[in-house]
């Protein structure tokens, strides 16, 4: 892989940061019930103090790269107030991810909203859209000076946020099989990442002409649980509803939000485009979805995949897919592709060292088929706070001890160092490297 390649890892804010800022989540912690193991994210992982023995973890290991996000509640206290001293601990926690060699990723929203904005009503607040765009041109303008910050993500994820906010119930305000306002929030987040991006373009680039914008989906692999053609075109339909409405608007400018069971919701913005509305594509890949027809609303059945290992949450781990994912955007977009997310909820590191191996295996050969993938962040360095599961699932590399806040690093750690050193050693697209099995 190309020397410059972005090896690293992913982290969020609400995820580790601890001592949050009244926002939609901590009110959803404090509900009965609403976070399975009655966790919440009062400590999370300490990220906001200790911040630099986790840089100087994620530096050791050999990461170029460090994706991170900033909690929009800390700097937005309330409607239109703008605190300083939140910026100064992100420009000084994004100084030491420089000092320590690596390139800060940054994602504007990571699935949390301030509390002022959840009750005018989070994403579905008519005036969501203007709103971001307004925080993204403050943050951005506030932490791209001197350079600091080069790449930035407006969304993580919108389509889980459509779905786990409103048909999986998981997410504040947890409603359930509403596909009216599914798509409802699919129409807002896109219209606000494209408001965000025009802004941006005309407010606050033209000062950081080095500065890149993307966003960041959440892919999966669905896939038709029989050859049935009904469970064939239910694939189809679900990829685009899932997979890629909102991309064709974050490119297009042009909204078309639809989930089954709920109109349309259309808007042409694409006269805010001046050019592209991305530079780069984030990719987070966690699995396939098998997929079938069923004759009631919403027409279609999911499940998890059954050939492979499951992991501790039930997920079915499915390598190959995430090749295939990297194909179909490379096809699709032709953009620049970074992995944001990819990794495995694994307590006891028994499944995760082959779910890395395998995973970068499939990275390498999508690489070699062609598709221009810039980087590779793991999910996630430390164990972390993962929203309605609270911290029960262990996806760090580095194990948390939740009574002291020690780090200890898995083996699965040295395990990415090994294949991040190889892998860059072997600076060719053609020959896959000699990944020893015994790390
Ligand atoms: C992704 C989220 C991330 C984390 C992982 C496990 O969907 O972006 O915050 O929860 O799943």
């Amino acid at each position: 892989m190309k020397n410059n390649f972005l090896w690293g890892v992913a982290n969020a804010a609400f995820q580790v940061e601890g001592s949050p800022k009244p926002s939609d989540w901590t009110a959803w912690t404090e509900e009965k019930g609403r976070i399975f193991d009655g966790s919440n994210a009062e400590k999370a992982t300490d990220f906001w103090n200790r911040y630099e023995e986790d840089l100087k973890l994620a530096a050791d290991l050999g990461s170029k790269a460090f994706r991170m996000s900033v909690a929009w509640e800390r700097i937005e206290t309330s409607e239109g107030v703008f605190e300083k001293s939140a910026i100064e601990q992100y420009r000084k926690i994004i100084q030491a991810v420089r000092a320590h060699g690596m390139e800060p990723l940054l994602t504007l929203h990571h699935f949390v909203n301030p509390l002022w904005l959840a009750k005018k009503g989070g994403v579905l607040a008519p005036d969501f859209p203007e709103l971001f765009a307004r925080f993204s041109v403050f943050v951005v303008g506030e932490l791209s000076k001197d350079d600091l910050v080069l790449q930035w993500s407006t969304f993580n994820e919108p389509n889980i946020v459509a779905v786990a906010c409103f048909l999986a119930g998981e997410f504040p305000p947890g409603a359930k099989n509403d596909f009216k306002r599914a798509t409802q929030a699919t129409f807002q987040l896109s219209r606000a990442h494209i408001l965000a991006v025009s802004a941006l373009r005309k407010e606050v680039l033209p000062r950081f002409p080095k500065v890149k914008v993307g966003i960041v989906i959440h892919l999966r692999d669905f896939q038709p649980k029989t050859r049935n053609p009904l469970d064939r075109l239910i694939a189809k339909i679900s990829d685009w509803t899932f997979n890629r409405q909102i991309l064709k608007a974050a490119l297009t400018g042009k909204i078309f939000a639809w989930y089954p069971g709920s109109k349309f919701y259309r808007e042409d913005l694409s006269h805010l485009y001046d050019r592209k509305g991305i530079d780069f594509l984030g990719i987070n890949y966690y699995g396939r979805t098998m997929v079938k027809f069923q004759w009631t609303p919403p027409f279609v059945a999911i499940s998890e995949g059954e050939d492979g290992p499951k992991n501790d949450m039930g997920w079915e781990i499915y390598p190959q897919g995430l090749e295939n994912v990297l194909c179909d955007a490379h096809r699709r977009y032709g953009l620049p592709i970074l992995i944001t997310e990819n990794g495995t909820a694994d307590h006891d590191d028994s499944r995760r060292p082959e779910f890395i191996r395998e995973h970068l295996r499939a990275l390498k050969r999508a690489i070699d088929k062609g598709v221009p993938v810039e980087g590779y962040l793991h999910w996630s360095l430390t164990d972390n706070f993962e929203w309605a599961h609270g911290h029960k699932p262990r996806f760090g590399l580095v194990e948390i001890d939740y009574a002291t806040m020690a780090r200890k690093p898995r083996p699965s750690y040295y395990l990415y160092q090994k294949l991040i050193r190889e892998y860059s050693t072997h600076d060719t697209a053609i020959h896959a490297p000699d990944v020893s099995k015994n790390a």
